[in-house]
C-alpha cells in the first residue's frame, strides 16, 4: 500500500529511499495512524504530490477506525480508502493479496495502447474504458501478482514512452504497434485545441508630464479588477486612433509610435497586443491636477511612473 502510493507518477529508483525511511518510522499501521501529519509530512518532503502523504495517512486512520487497524482485503473497501482509486487497488489485491485483480496505470496504458495498436487518446472516457475491458481480459487467473509486477516494469523499463526498446522485448511478436512500425506513435497524444487568435490595440497614453492613463477592469473576466492600458479593435485604422482617444476622452492627441506586438495565451484565445504610443496634450493646471480632465473619467485613471509599481497590472501589460 505504501510503496504504491508513493511509486504513483514517481519511478522506482526516486522511491527506495524514501520508502525505507518511511517505513522504518511508520513500521505498522497504528504507528501511522496515531502519527501527526507534520511528521507524516515531513518523511513524504522531496517527493512531492503531497496530497499523496495526506491521503496516506487519513486512510491509515480510516483502518485503524472501520477495519480495527487490519488493512481491508476486498475492492470495494480498497478503492474507499482516501488517495486509492481502481488502478491502485488492483495493484494492492494482486500483488499483496494475490487476488485476480487488475491494473491500469500509465505505464500499463501505454502498453497496452501499443500491444494493440490503440488508436484514440488514451486520456478519453470512452478509450480508458476500452483499456480498462483490455486489461481485465489480459488480468491472469493465476500469478496475477507477478503478471500485475510485469506488466507494469514492462511499460516502465522497455516499453518506455520514448525510444522503447522493442528489439528486447519479449512480445514483440504478438505486438500490434510493433508490427505496423506504430510504436514512437501510439499512444496518441493530447488532441490539440485549436484557440481562437485575437487582436487588439493596446494605447498607451501619456500626459505632457509622463503620466500613464490606465483603466481598472471590470471585476468578471479577463484580468478582472486589473489596471490595463486602453483597448480599440483591430478594426480601426492605425492612422484613426488620435481621432478616436479625442472623441473617447475629449482634448488632444498625438501619434507617437508604434511598438511590436506581445502575444499572449489564455485558456480560450490568444491575444495579439498592439501597443501604441499616443500623447494627450495639456495639463490642467487650472484645476488644481498635472494631468488633463478625461471625458470618460469612470474607471480610467492616470498614474505616475512610481505608482506603476503599487498597482496590479497583468504580466504582459506590466512588460
Ligand atoms: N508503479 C506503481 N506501482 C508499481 C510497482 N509495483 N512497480 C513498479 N512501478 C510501479
Amino acid at each position: 500500500w505504501v510503496s504504491e502510493i508513493m511509486l504513483q507518477q514517481t519511478q522506482v529508483t526516486s522511491v527506495i529511499d524514501y520508502y525505507q525511511r518511511f517505513m522504518h518510522r511508520f513500521p505498522t499501521l497504528p504507528s501511522l495512524a496515531n502519527a501527526e501529519e507534520d511528521d507524516v509530512l515531513a518523511h513524504w518532503a522531496g517527493l512531492g504530490y503531497y496530497a499523496r502523504a495526506r491521503n496516506l495517512h487519513k486512510a491509515a486512520k480510516q483502518i485503524q477506525h472501520d477495519f480495527q487497524g487490519n488493512f481491508p482485503d476486498s475492492f470495494e473497501d480498497i478503492v474507499a480508502l482516501s488517495g486509492i482509486g481502481r488502478s491502485t487497488a488492483g495493484a494492492i489485491l494482486s500483488i499483496a493479496f494475490k487476488q485476480q485483480a487488475t491494473i491500469l496505470d500509465g505505464n500499463v496504458k501505454r502498453v497496452l495502447c501499443r500491444f494493440y495498436a490503440v488508436e484514440n487518446w488514451p486520456g478519453e472516457k470512452k478509450t480508458e474504458n476500452i483499456l480498462w475491458g483490455l486489461a481485465e481480459q489480459l488480468t491472469p487467473e493465476t500469478r496475477t501478482d507477478d503478471y500485475t509486477q510485469a506488466i507494469m516494469d514492462l511499460g516502465a523499463t522497455l516499453c518506455t514512452r520514448s525510444k522503447p526498446d522493442c528489439s528486447r522485448c519479449p512480445l514483440n511478436g504478438q505486438c500490434e504497434a510493433f508490427k505496423q512500425n506504430l510504436q514512437t506513435q501510439l499512444p496518441k497524444s493530447k488532441p490539440k485545441k485549436v484557440i481562437p487568435q485575437r487582436h487588439t490595440w493596446l494605447v498607451l497614453i501619456e500626459s505632457e508630464n509622463g503620466a500613464r492613463l490606465l483603466e481598472k477592469r471590470a471585476p468578471a473576466g479577463i484580468w478582472g479588477g486589473l489596471y490595463s492600458l486602453p483597448e480599440f479593435s483591430t478594426d480601426i485604422d492605425e492612422a484613426e486612433l488620435a481621432k478616436l482617444c479625442e472623441q473617447r476622452f475629449g482634448g488632444q492627441f498625438e501619434y507617437i509610435e508604434k511598438h511590436n506586438s506581445i502575444n499572449h495565451v489564455f485558456s480560450h484565445f490568444k491575444l495579439e497586443l498592439k501597443p501604441i504610443k499616443l500623447k494627450m496634450m495639456g495639463t490642467d493646471l487650472d484645476s488644481g491636477k498635472m494631468t488633463p480632465e478625461i471625458k470618460e473619467p469612470s474607471s480610467f485613471y492616470w498614474f505616475d511612473e512610481a505608482q506603476l509599481n503599487n498597482i496590479a497590472l497583468p504580466a504582459p501589460i506590466s512588460k
